[in-house]
């Protein structure tokens, strides 16, 4: 058998047996609903032509900064056609939100990297999660699956964890109505590159990171119930309303630190340089950081690693060494102990500690990542063994010769200036359900999949 599939198959069954060590992860802060549309052309046209093509094309070569208007939103949706590029904008207006309201959706899934890992972590791994959902509506709980899924409440002083299902009340519902589009969609002279998707979030709450009480006043007691953190949720904030949610996040992992829990980021494309500079402030108060190639660049952006950036975006698969440089640098700079790059056809760890189980757990992340690309959900721990099946990307192998080449790497495994490099090969599903969500899984899955092995040993 080809080494990376017999590697696969063993990591898959020792994170199978020893998921289930992890006591409980807590996952703050961004919860929503996410409204899928799989754009179709002739209504797509029909509707740019209606709000007016000149107006709307507009968008499509530089996108808003919100959105305000339907040419907005439509030339928004044109902008990440004609790049294959994820874009997410934030809908102001409410004549917007009612359009898109009555535009329809496919399909109503959990959203938010918090939700999404709730799900995967508690409802198919049968990880306990403790979750912050910053507006509980019955939709949104009715979106959650069976399992130990548990969100805080006060009852007579009390904290009590309970299913959001059985949460007494009916909150905001927090949209996101997310346009979908295959590889080679078409739209008057476009044509996607690549299959991805458009964000425009009707929400009011997860956009300005709103914490709640609970989480304020209880974060001590919810905190010592699980072994590991994972925030997110950081990446819609603007330099003017950053301030006071920083400061609670940076309250919240000095109380992670003092009770030794690693927290890992999960890092999202963080328009605002503001942000993104005070975000790599907090980075070293967190164990972990997981990014795509262009979550990379942006913050190599910021540390005036502009070279290193445009590297990053030059080709594709992206160039391994100019990664691992980024890495190099964003550990040395914040000492973050783990960062998990993955993009398109690969993925890579840099820790300042050593073993296999850093790759095991990236080969298991990768097959939770093709299940997830070819059903747009993963439904249970079998639909990832089924993921076997896919194959292994073979674009990748160059990018394997180059690492063997540069740093001596054997079986996914290097040291690279003091640090542990594991590479992974993944698996690409041709033709994807849906994009939503993947990086998410990667994340989640490699991170607590990890740990489970480590405190295994
Ligand atoms: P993000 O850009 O953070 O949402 O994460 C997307 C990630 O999903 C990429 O970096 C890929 O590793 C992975 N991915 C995207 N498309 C596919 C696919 N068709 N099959 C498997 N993995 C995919
Ligand atoms: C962002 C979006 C959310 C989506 C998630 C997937 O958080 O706001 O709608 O579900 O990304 O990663």
């Amino acid at each position: 058998m080809h080494m990376w599939e017999r590697l696969y198959a063993s990591a898959f069954e020792k994170v199978k047996a020893n998921i289930g060590n992890v006591r409980g992860v807590l996952l703050a802060y961004n919860t929503n609903i996410d409204a899928i549309k799989y754009l179709r052309k002739d209504d797509l046209e029909t509707r740019i032509e209606r709000a007016g093509k000149e107006e709307t094309l507009r968008y499509s070569d530089e996108l808003p900064e919100k959105i305000t208007s339907v040419p907005q939103l439509l030339g928004s949706i044109l902008w990440s056609v004609k790049r294959g590029k994820a874009s997410e904008l934030f809908v102001e207006s409410c004549s917007t939100r009612f359009y898109m309201k009555r535009w329809g959706w496919d399909e109503l899934r959990m959203g938010g990297q918090v939700g999404i890992m709730a799900n995967l972590l508690g409802g198919v791994y049968g990880v306990p999660v403790i979750v912050h959902v910053p507006q509980l509506s019955r939709l949104q709980a009715g979106l959650f699956k069976e399992g130990p899924i548990y969100v805080p409440g006060v009852e007579d002083g009390k904290l009590r964890l309970v299913h959001p299902g059985d949460f007494k009340g009916d909150e905001e519902s927090c949209i996101h109505y997310i346009y979908e589009f295959p590889r080679g969609f078409r739209i008057f002279d476009f044509e996607s590159p690549r299959e991805n998707r458009f964000i425009g979030s009707a929400d009011d709450y997860n956009a300005t990171l709103f914490i709640r009480d609970e989480f304020r006043e209880r974060f001590d007691e919810i905190a010592s119930k699980v072994d590991l953190a994972i925030m997110s949720g950081l990446q819609a904030l603007t330099r003017e309303n950053y301030r006071e949610p920083f400061e609670t996040i940076r309250g919240h992992l000095e109380v992670l630190n003092e009770k030794n829990i690693p927290a890992h980021l999960e890092f999202a494309f963080t328009p605002d340089e503001t942000v993104r500079n005070e975000i790599l402030k907090l980075l070293p108060e967190f164990w972990s950081v997981g990014l795509n190639e262009v979550e990379l660049a942006s913050i190599m952006e910021v540390m005036g690693e502009k070279g290193l950036a445009e590297k990053l975006l030059a080709k594709d698969p992206v160039d391994p060494i100019a990664v691992t440089e980024a890495m190099l640098r964003l550990a040395k700079e914040t000492g973050v102990r783990r960062i998990h790059f993955h993009t398109y056809g690969y993925y890579l760890a840099l820790t300042d500690y050593r073993g296999e189980f850093v790759r095991d757990a990236l080969l298991f992340a990768a097959l939770a990542a093709a299940s997830k690309a070819k059903l747009g959900d993963v439904p249970s721990i079998n639909e990832v063994v089924q993921a076997m099946g896919v194959p292994v990307n073979e674009k990748v192998k160059p990018v394997e010769g180059t690492l063997a080449e540069e740093y001596g790497m054997r079986g996914g495994i290097a040291e690279v200036d003091n640090y542990q490099l594991a590479f992974v090969p993944t698996k690409i599903v041709a033709k994807p359900k849906s994009t939503v969500g993947i990086g998410d899984t990667i994340s989640s899955s490699a991170f607590v999949g990890e740990f489970a092995l480590e405190v295994s040993f």
